[in-house]
């Protein structure tokens, strides 16, 4: 691909056409410019990130060594689940543009029209049906620290982010394509701070001038969004995507769900990104947004004690800079666990800075014993929420929007009383652990995932009818208190 320098300097793709299996890509300038489709082991690869690293770099000084150390930060391993992040990703955008040809009469003339109406200031996205678009929307949900950002980043980094067209076919074309636009909704950020976003960053990369031509600090989030809309249409936009989704701070989920409802419908597909927390704006609409769009949903909790993390662990395990190569037996993998419950982010922080005490305090190795203090100094004010997760008890979990269990808000759920059965080992955890300890935590966690589909609401639902056992033995059983015995 030719890469070329718009005006401000940012760089850009000179778009060349190309020819896909499917002929209904073919007659299309947006798509026939994106990379060929990958098969799973293409993404696999092309999501792979490795950290520089050489065995002879163990006989560096410490403090060449303690740098190193940092590269682990920037090593990226795919997953099945990174997979499917990349599939919906490039989905959503060619979908879009499948619906939004460029050489289309209708689409052209239902862009014209939308634009005339706004200018006049007739716009209505209600009556706006002249055309069907069909976009949708993707939505990629997880805990706190699972590795969103880095795979959508590491997703969006694999496509060209800025084309532009001369010449389709013979036919003049002059046109910017923007593939993709992502914003990240800063702490306590409204949704009108997100729309001014939108207009700095188009800006910021295409060298036009939009915010200060149409929007003020005074422009209300209602005014705008047609605006981003045609914006949208106009350069080509083939997804936006909002990162943090559960910062956005608002007067109602009404209004967020408003807000990227009307833009979905608009035609501009939309990817958001964020912890459970995100629920919490989208709650009960949640339901209806999805009828809306038809999207597409990941879900990402921590991931159980299963070959998944061991995986994740043993590709990392081979970057040590520590003299006494450590070998990863079953215990160290069940030490990990036990001290990240199964966080991407606690894991591979917790393989860094246990590599950086073996090289300080000289012993040049990675023992359970140095894992657990490393975890205990490192860690201490996650604690609590580890513990929660540990519990599985969806109640416990809540109290921390990072990690909230997205089934209890979840409203089409039936109620059900068959719970299941309580596992061993939850209520002893705090400081031995042994594999069985991590076995039944890792059942435990599986049962969770149940439990919460059951319980979700109204506590009442909990009592038994079994009336020889009372509520607190029940509540006990079922795992959603803890054992009052231990707090003697
Ligand atoms: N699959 C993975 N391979 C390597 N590192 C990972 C992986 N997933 C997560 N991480 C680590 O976790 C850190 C936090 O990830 P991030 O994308 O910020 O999570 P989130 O957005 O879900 O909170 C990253 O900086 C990276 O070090
Ligand atoms: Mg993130």
């Amino acid at each position: 691909m030719k890469k070329i320098y718009l005006e401000n300097g940012v760089e850009a793709t000179a778009a060349s056409y190309h020819d896909f299996p499917l002929p209904e890509f073919n007659d299309n300038p947006f798509i026939q410019t994106l990379p060929p489709l990958k098969s799973k082991e293409e993404i696999i690869k092309t999501l792979h990130k490795k950290p520089l690293f050489s065995k002879e770099e163990k006989g560096y000084e410490n403090h060449y060594r303690l740098i190193m150390l940092q590269r682990l930060f920037d090593y990226f391993q795919p997953l099945p689940i990174h997979v499917e992040v990349w599939e919906m990703i490039n989905n959503l955008i060619i979908e879009g543009y499948l619906s939004r040809n460029p050489f289309d009469k209708d689409y052209l003339s239902y862009l014209n029209n939308t634009g005339k109406s706004i200018i006049n200031r007739t716009f209505d996205f209600s009556n706006s049906v002249q055309y069907q678009t069909s976009s949708s929307c993707g939505m990629f949900i997880g805990f706190s620290g699972m590795g969103k950002t880095t795979t959508v980043n590491r997703v969006l980094q694999s496509l060209p982010q800025i084309i532009v067209h001369n010449e389709y076919k013979g036919s003049h074309f002059n046109q910017i394509q923007l593939v993709w636009l992502k914003l990240d909704a800063p702490p306590t950020s409204s949704l009108k701070a997100l729309c001014l976003q939108f207009f700095v960053k188009v800006d910021e990369l295409l060298g036009t001038n939009n915010y200060k031509l149409y929007v003020s600090r005074n422009s209300s989030v209602d005014s705008m969004l047609p605006m981003i809309s045609q914006l949208s249409h106009n350069i080509g936009l083939g997804l936006l995507v909002v990162d943090e989704l559960q910062n956005i701070r608002s007067k109602g989920a009404q209004q967020i769900l408003n807000f990227f409802v009307n833009l979905i419908n608009s035609g501009i597909n939309v990817a958001l990104i964020g912890t459970p927390g995100s629920y919490r704006l989208l709650e009960e609409e949640l339901r209806i947004a999805r009828r809306f769009t038809g999207s597409a949903e990941i879900n990402y909790e921590n991931m159980p004690n299963n070959e998944e993390f061991s995986f994740l662990l043993e590709s990392i395990w081979r970057y040590q800079w520590i003299k006494k190569e450590t070998e990863l037996t079953k215990e160290i993998i069940d030490e990990f666990y036990e001290q990240t419950q199964g966080i991407s982010d606690l894991l591979i922080k917790l393989f860094i800075y246990t590599q950086k005490a073996a090289i300080e305090n000289g012993s040049e190795r990675i023992t359970v014993s140095l894992i657990k203090r490393v975890a205990k100094e490192r860690f201490k004010s996650i604690k609590p929420m580890l513990e929660a997760i540990k519990s599985g008890n969806p109640f416990k979990m809540n109290k921390y929007e990072d990690i909230m269990k997205r089934q209890v808000f979840e409203p089409d759920v039936p109620k059900t009383r068959n719970y299941p059965e309580k596992s061993k080992g939850t209520h002893n955890t705090s400081s031995v652990s042994t594999t069985t300890d991590n076995k039944s935590s890792q059942a435990n966690h599986n049962n969770t995932r149940e439990t919460t589909k059951k319980v979700q609401g109204d506590i009442r639902n909990l009592t038994t009818e079994d009336l020889s056992k009372s509520v607190y033995d029940h509540l006990l059983e079922i795992n959603l208190i803890d054992q009052m015995d231990d707090w003697k």
